[in-house]
């Protein structure tokens, strides 16, 4: 016998799907007609809501960072970092914090080969006490560039070209060779690191320099490294050119696959700290995001190891709308004096609330940044397939679509608007 008294772990009838707002819906194989052979009538509400849901199913993709796939897991502790940060969720030895990570590549499309070469994306969301901290890396420990008025222009280099719609070799170069601070970052994407047999099998790292700050106020320069304890593992140019063409979703289903069969990846947390002063006299500049620290100046210090254990039940709520702000810190964690957007103070929750939440700020949430109404219709399709139920939480709150209407039609063009407010600065000076 089941929890839910039936015999073979399906109920024994089936719960009817619902509107939107949980009423059970009279059928979802007949529409009403004027009679048997009548037209559909108009106010058959839950055919136009089907209709209106799957219509708009689709959330833009990310502007870079499209194909990706993740996770859910915990962070634990394993030594006491009291004497630099206050943040709760590092507060004791043996303490768990419930996470999202979700990997990605950079360039490519939702349907693009994940094996393909380039950086991954390595987005962790920690759920603590205090808020969601979010950290926005990468599989490398330093970028391309150091200033981010060079972000766009690069990764418009990377993706498709506006006359042929192709990528192009000599876009990439063009922009890499006239860019020498992009050096380091490109000759880790050219070695085996830049494909990695599985996500499981890479480090990850904040790359940024942050800041962590202890219970007297005391500040220190901080760099985080999640290293693999799968071990590095890399597919070789030809392996990873075949893997696009037999898999292109290759690395989605690996982690998938791995924690399924209970083989759960885990990585080890090592800290580089500097104290706060030091960075006035340090050799070269600790915030310019294409330089390491090398370890023999800071050796990495073990805190905690993340290990992921669950695998999303709604892909489309859980993985593809997940928001992560490099913005979204916690007492203890601040920002560095790095230019790049990733590190704070310049960041925002801009491009993930545009794509995700057109109208919902940012806020700190038990469960990712998810817009209420795209949520909702995700759930019903999982809702019809499984014929279950949407959890009542879940449902579109009456006036959500109001609310979407009235932020009003969002800028179409933003380079305009950025090009724009350069000329009005300029003017002005
Ligand atoms: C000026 C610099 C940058 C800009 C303008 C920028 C912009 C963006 C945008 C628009 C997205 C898509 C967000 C979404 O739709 O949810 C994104 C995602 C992401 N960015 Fe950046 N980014 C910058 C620098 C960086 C750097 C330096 C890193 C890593 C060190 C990074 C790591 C990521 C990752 C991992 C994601 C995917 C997050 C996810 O899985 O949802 N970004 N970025």
């Amino acid at each position: 016998m089941f929890d839910d008294g039936s015999k073979n772990g399906a109920p024994e009838k089936a719960p009817p799907t619902t509107t939107d707002s949980g009423i059970p819906a009279a059928s979802d194989e007949h529409s009403l007609t004027v009679g048997a052979d009548g037209p559909i009538v108009l106010h058959d509400h839950y055919l136009v809501q089907k209709m209106q849901a799957f219509n708009r199913e689709r959330v833009p993709e990310r502007v870079v960072h499209a194909k990706g796939g993740g996770a859910f897991g915990y962070f634990e502790v394993s030594a006491d970092v009291s004497e630099w940060t206050r943040a709760a969720f590092l507060a004791k030895v043996g303490k768990r914090t419930p996470v999202l990570a979700r990997f990605s590549t950079v360039a490519g499309e939702q349907g693009y080969a994940d094996t393909d070469r380039d950086p991954r994306g390595f987005a962790l969301k920690f759920y603590t006490e205090e808020g969601n901290y979010d950290l926005v890396g990468n599989n490398t420990p330093v970028f391309f560039i150091r200033d981010p008025t060079r972000f766009q222009d690069f990764i418009h280099s990377q993706k498709r070209m506006p006359d042929t719609g192709l990528r192009s070799n000599n876009a990439q170069w063009d922009f890499w060779s006239l860019c020498p601070e992009s050096l380091h970052q490109v000759a880790i994407l050219m070695s085996d690191r830049g494909t990695p047999r599985t996500w499981r099998n890479m480090n990850g790292y904040g790359s940024h320099t942050f800041m962590w700050i202890n219970e007297e106020g005391k500040r220190f320069w901080v760099k985080y490294h999640f290293k693999t304890e799968q071990g590095i593992q890399s597919f070789s140019a030809a392996e990873a050119k075949l893997m696009k063409a037999e898999d292109p979703d290759y690395h989605r289903r690996d982690l998938h696959q791995a924690i399924a069969r209970k083989s759960y990846p885990v990585w080890r947390l090592e800290m580089q700290i500097m104290p706060f002063e030091r960075a006035a006299t340090y050799r070269f500049n600790p915030f310019d995001l294409t330089k390491v620290w090398p370890h023999r100046d800071y050796p990495p210090i073990t805190v905690g190891h993340l290990v992921l254990d669950r695998n999303p039940e709604n892909f489309f709520a859980q993985i593809e709308q997940a928001a992560f702000s490099p913005a979204n810190m916690v007492p203890g964690i601040g920002a560095s004096p790095d230019r790049m957007p990733g590190s704070g103070p310049t960041s925002s929750s801009s491009p993930s609330t545009a794509r995700a939440a057109p109208c919902t700020p940012t806020t700190r949430t038990a469960r990712c940044v998810t817009s209420t109404a795209a949520t909702s219709l995700s759930m019903r399709r999982t809702a019809m397939a499984g014929r279950r139920p949407i959890p009542s939480g879940l449902a579109t709150r009456p006036g959500t679509s109001k609310a979407r209407r009235s932020c009003g039609p969002r800028p179409r063009c933003t380079r305009r608007t950025t090009i724009s407010r350069r000329r009005a600065t300029s003017t002005a000076t």
